[in-house]
């Protein structure tokens, strides 16, 4: 198969919005009410906020390319961009989607080892993630790749307030 990851610049703004809406609609639309979900594409995916983000020295992101389609994106963070206090040993997976067509392909497998690896060459002692405690596709597949639940915090979606699990991988 024909696959690349690629780090996103200041260039990919629009798609990297595009991208981001798409796949956390898709993930999450069938289990959240219309206005949760709205209100949460619009503040976490506007223009300002993403591009906030990209800019962020302590946050990155990447694109999959597959086939010459990007199909999904990652999103690491470490310092104080990592949206709890877990410190300087530790590198945030704060998202990771694919397009639905796409998925159970091994291309998630991919973006956790890409993470692993920056994880890796800048000395962090450990990978870890909040995810939602009803996306029960999603924990299988971080157990499948040795995560394991740490704690727990809380998401707001609009103004309903979710439990996400902190799933953590030691790497040492
Ligand atoms: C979660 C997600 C990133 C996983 O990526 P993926 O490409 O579908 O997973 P992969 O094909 O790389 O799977 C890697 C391994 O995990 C296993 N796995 C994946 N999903 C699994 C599941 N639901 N149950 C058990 N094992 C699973 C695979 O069988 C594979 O095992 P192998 O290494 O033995 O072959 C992807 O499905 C996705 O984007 N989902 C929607 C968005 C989402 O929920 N993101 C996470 C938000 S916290």
């Amino acid at each position: 198969m024909t696959v690349e990851i690629k780090k996103c610049n200041i260039e990919d703004l629009q798609t990297l919005q595009e991208i981001s809406k798409e796949t956390f609609y898709d993930a999450f639309k069938d289990q959240n009410s219309t206005e949760n979900m709205k209100a949460y594409l619009e503040s976490a995916f506007s223009l300002n906020h993403l591009k906030k983000e990209l800019t962020n020295i302590s946050s990155q992101f990447f694109f999959v390319i597959f086939h010459n389609e990007i199909v999904g994106y990652l999103k690491l963070n470490t310092g104080d961009a990592q949206s709890e206090k877990m410190g300087d040993e530790s590198l945030e997976i704060e998202r990771i989607y694919l397009k639905g067509k796409v998925q159970k392909n091994g291309l998630g497998k991919l973006l956790i080892n890409k993470a692993i690896d920056i994880a890796i060459e800048s000395n962090k002692k450990k990978i870890w993630l909040g995810v939602w405690e009803k996306n029960e596709n999603a924990i299988a597949f971080y157990q499948k790749m040795g995560f394991v639940q740490t704690g727990t915090h809380s998401f707001y979606m609009g103004d309903e307030e979710q439990l996400d699990f902190i799933m953590t991988k030691a790497l040492i």
